[in-house]
């Protein structure tokens, strides 16, 4: 244990503009904390080490602001860029808070809701590309519905694949360099959302007309608010080629969206996501997408800012202690992982050759697999104990 977990830039740590700036208004309570001014935000996120920033365009600019006020706005956010350093790594659009997106955005029946969001997003994403954010992360909490028949399902995925395609024409158009980033949820604020998990938004971006610019945003919550396994959706994703951004937090179990601090909620889970990311090919930012819960004043917040790339650099070195563990290189040989990475059938191998191979069924479910060793060993790797 080295104990040194400091982050750096090259750790590639960002946080959401609305995760430390969260006031902490809930369905129950008011805001707990005053508002953090951006440029406060900026300056804090790069004296803790942190390497990006990301933010809706509401976060920048409130809703219905004047124009001189928005130009004011942005160039103050990026005097604080240039003078830290932070990059503005991804940017997304609010459509969610709002009044007027309270039946969604892109899927309201209302039509001319669907094309006020639209504009609403066209707008911030010329700003995404003036600041040079890669990825636009769509999360369309407002998608959904509560009831069976006032949504129609599929004329609603016609109108959310209309309008990526929209949105994707656009930024071939202009000649943008982002790519965008869709985010599951299964539900909360609407009883059922759209495109509720890694999986159906992965079939989804294959009806589109530019698969090649979407991909995902999942966030550790969010899947396992649905009870599914984080660490295996986003080695899926990878497996794609889909993961574009990723949202890291702390959730446990199926319950509402906890957004707790990365590491808190699910550490075992926590572990295997650090192990998909860092061994499974990823190479954007190491997101974070959580709320500092209402019991902290700033200070706790800032806390909390410090905890979430402090556990992820902690699992970081654990994951690699483990993985380089003669004891779990032996385990994993004994757990027959290398057969797994074999082609079931031999290269040039007839299906004669399979059919006609002798096997003894009883003797080969008499072997145990020893998966448990492994994963002992792996336990104790995150105890600390080895
Ligand atoms: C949630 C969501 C949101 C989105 C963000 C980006 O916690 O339900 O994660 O935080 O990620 O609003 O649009
Ligand atoms: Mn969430
Ligand atoms: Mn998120």
């Amino acid at each position: 244990m080295t104990g040194d977990y400091t982050p750096t830039r090259e750790d590639r740590f960002s946080f959401g503009l609305w995760t430390v700036g969260w006031q902490g208004v809930d369905v129950f309570g008011h805001a707990v904390r005053p508002p953090l001014d951006p440029v406060e935000t900026v300056h804090k996120l790069a004296e803790l080490g942190a390497y990006g920033v990301s933010f809706h365009d509401d976060d920048l600019i409130p809703f219905g602001a004047d124009e001189a006020t928005r130009e004011k706005l942005i160039s103050r956010f990026k005097t604080a860029l240039s003078e830290t350093g932070l990059v503005c790594s991804m940017a997304t659009t609010n459509l969610f808070q709002h009044p007027i997106f309270k039946d969604g955005g892109f899927t309201a029946n209302d039509r001319s809701v669907r094309r006020f969001a639209i504009r609403k997003v066209l707008r911030n994403l010329d700003l995404a590309a003036e600041l040079g954010a890669p990825t636009y992360v769509l999360w369309g909490g407002r998608e959904g519905a509560e009831s069976g028949a006032a949504k129609d399902v599929k004329a609603a995925l016609d109108r959310y694949k209309e309008a990526l395609d929209i949105l994707c024409s656009y930024v071939i158009e202009r000649g943008y360099n982002i790519r965008f980033a869709l985010e599951p949820k299964p539900n909360e604020p609407r009883g059922d959302i759209l495109l509720p998990t890694i999986g159906h938004a992965l079939a989804f971006i294959n009806t589109l007309e530019h698969p090649e610019l979407v991909g995902l945003n999942p966030e550790i919550g969010h899947e396992e608010m649905a009870g599914l396994n984080f660490a295996h959706g986003i080695t899926q994703a990878l497996w794609h080629g889909k993961l574009f951004h990723v949202d890291l937090n702390g959730q446990t179990g199926p319950r509402f969206d906890q957004d707790l601090r990365f590491g808190a909620g699910n550490l075992r889970g926590a572990f295997w996501t650090v192990d998909a990311l860092e061994n499974g090919g990823y190479t954007g930012p190491r997101h974070f997408d959580y709320k500092p819960p209402r019991t902290e004043d700033i200070e706790g917040v800032w806390v909390t800012a410090a905890a979430c790339m402090r556990n992820y650099l902690i699992l970081k070195e654990k994951v690699a202690a483990f993985r380089s563990d003669p004891a779990v290189i032996e385990a994993l040989e004994a757990a027959r992982l290398h057969e797994l990475a074999q082609p079931t059938l031999g290269e040039g191998e007839s299906l004669d050759a399979l059919r006609a191979e002798e096997f003894d069924p009883d003797a080969a479910a008499a072997r145990g697999l020893a998966y448990e060793a492994l994963d002992q060993l792996a336990l104790e790797h995150l105890l600390g104990v080895r």
